[in-house]
């Protein structure tokens, strides 16, 4: 990628930009309250990739809960995927909360979802167990769960491409 994207903390003003990538990424509509109030949660994690001069591009946000790290999405910008932006902030913020003392971080993902889990398999996510009906639509999820002491020595560490 030529342009470096920035990894950071999610604020209060990138509000409106995460509500369009989720638009656009699930045609989830006035995800804005949402998001809003998962900022305030000192135990939700959101960070996203900003590329230069053209803003936010990607999302993660999960929840860090005693030593487990739940994470609920990942969301990259259509135009924007397959760039490696999913992995980067999935790296940053794995080894982030490896750092704070979580052992492994677990998900769920819709069986259908063949992108994601081959994304979460990059990073040694593994599937652990499968809930039949999971989603509101009725589509099974498979829990995926990944150990996070590789991801200790930081960012880098846990790619094993
Ligand atoms: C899943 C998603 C987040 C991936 O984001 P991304 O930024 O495109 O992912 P990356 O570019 O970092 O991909 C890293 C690796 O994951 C795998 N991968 C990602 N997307 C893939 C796809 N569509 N098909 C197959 N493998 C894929 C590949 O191994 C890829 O490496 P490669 O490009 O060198 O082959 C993105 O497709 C997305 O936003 N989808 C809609 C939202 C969603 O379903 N989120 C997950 C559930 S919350």
């Amino acid at each position: 990628m030529a342009d470096r994207p920035r990894v950071r903390p999610a604020t209060m003003g990138d509000v409106p930009a995460l509500a369009a990538i989720e638009r656009a990424c699930f045609g989830r509509e006035g995800a804005d309250d949402l998001l809003a109030a998962e900022l305030t949660r000192s135990w939700a994690r959101v960070r996203v990739a900003e590329l230069p001069g053209e803003g936010l591009a990607a999302f993660v946000d999960g929840w860090l809960v005693a030593d487990e790290f739940e994470v609920h999405f990942v969301a990259t910008r259509p135009e924007r995927q397959r760039r490696g932006l999913g992995a980067l902030l999935l790296d940053h913020l794995l080894a982030e909360v490896a750092a704070e003392g979580a052992t492994a971080a677990l998900l769920e993902v819709r069986r259908d979802n063949a992108a994601a889990q081959a994304l979460y398999r990059t990073r040694s996510f593994e599937v652990v167990a499968e809930r039949r009906g999971y989603y509101d639509d009725g589509e099974d999820a498979l829990v995926m769960r990944c150990g996070l002491g590789r991801f200790l020595g930081g960012p880098g560490a846990g790619g094993l491409r």
